[in-house]
């Protein structure tokens, strides 16, 4: 168990972590980081961390399991100065930072799968949950919510997904300190953070591509209307998937599932 005043002081930047709350239970991080967001005039920066989530979401719908004790649930609240375009890439540069985060403190080889999600030995170790709203003053707040699977034990999951699933303690073979591995990923966010409000996107999709599991490999990617093969071929601007298809075509995927075929 964490106490607060270890969170509260785990990481202060001059971005992420001005404010750091923390909840030893909640719905979920990132709906108590846009409550939060809704009561300040200045929520950039703010980090809400939790030790357990009753209501953890993943991405497409999906919920996250989230025990208590032995995980890192986190969210960063942004209220950035750029378009909603150029903020995107926010869900790019958050998986490469965490990636690179865990490859620092653990050694491990962690990589991205695309589009965020974090991969030990092709088995998914943590992922991240970007949600965009609109703020009363018309710029936007982004949620990143982030989910580590850092302690737990595999029978913490049901046995569909165990197979597929990871912690950095099952693949380290021992446990992770959670404050301070939490400290290493906020301080690669606000580097990256700080990347992209100077513009510098190139560099952030660079880190991306470093990391990733997926780009060169046949994969299948399911969305919610249809599934398709191909060979990824690239990511664009966007963080786009792009597949080159048996036709020859390019099909540019905006959200799905990916699975590495070969
Ligand atoms: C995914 O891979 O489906 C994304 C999982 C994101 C989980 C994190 S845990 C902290 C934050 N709060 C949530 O409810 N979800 C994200």
């Amino acid at each position: 168990m964490f106490t607060k005043e270890e969170i509260i002081s785990v990481f202060r930047g001059d971005i992420i972590g001005r404010e750091i709350i923390y909840s030893e239970s909640t719905t979920s991080t990132n709906d108590m980081a846009f409550e939060v967001g809704r009561n300040r005039t200045d929520p950039e920066g703010i980090v809400v961390v939790a030790d357990t989530q009753t209501q953890g979401k993943g991405r497409l719908g999906r919920s996250w399991i989230s025990p208590a004790g032995v995980n890192l649930y986190f969210t960063l609240l942004l209220n950035p100065p750029i378009s909603p375009e150029d903020a995107t890439i926010i869900s790019l540069a958050a998986p490469a930072a965490v990636a690179a985060a865990i490859r620092k403190h653990t050694g491990l080889p962690a990589q991205i799968k695309w589009p965020n999600d974090i991969h030990i030995s092709s088995k998914k170790a943590g992922g991240i949950l970007v949600e965009m709203k609109a703020n009363k003053d018309n710029t936007i707040l982004l949620a990143v919510g982030i989910g580590i699977n850092v302690n737990m034990p595999p029978d913490a999951l049901p046995p569909d997904i165990r197979p597929l699933s990871t912690s950095l303690k099952t693949e380290k073979g021992k446990s992770i300190d959670r404050l301070k591995l939490l400290r290493e990923m906020l301080s690669e966010l606000e580097n990256s953070y700080k990347f992209l409000l100077h513009g510098n996107k190139r560099a952030l999709i660079n880190d991306w591509v470093r990391l990733n599991s997926t780009i060169g490999r046949t994969v299948s990617v399911q969305s919610q209307e249809r599934t398709i093969s191909g060979i990824a071929e690239n990511i664009n601007d966007k963080g786009e998937l792009l597949v080159r298809l048996s036709s020859g075509d390019i099909e540019v995927v905006r959200a799905g599932d990916v699975t590495i075929l070969k």
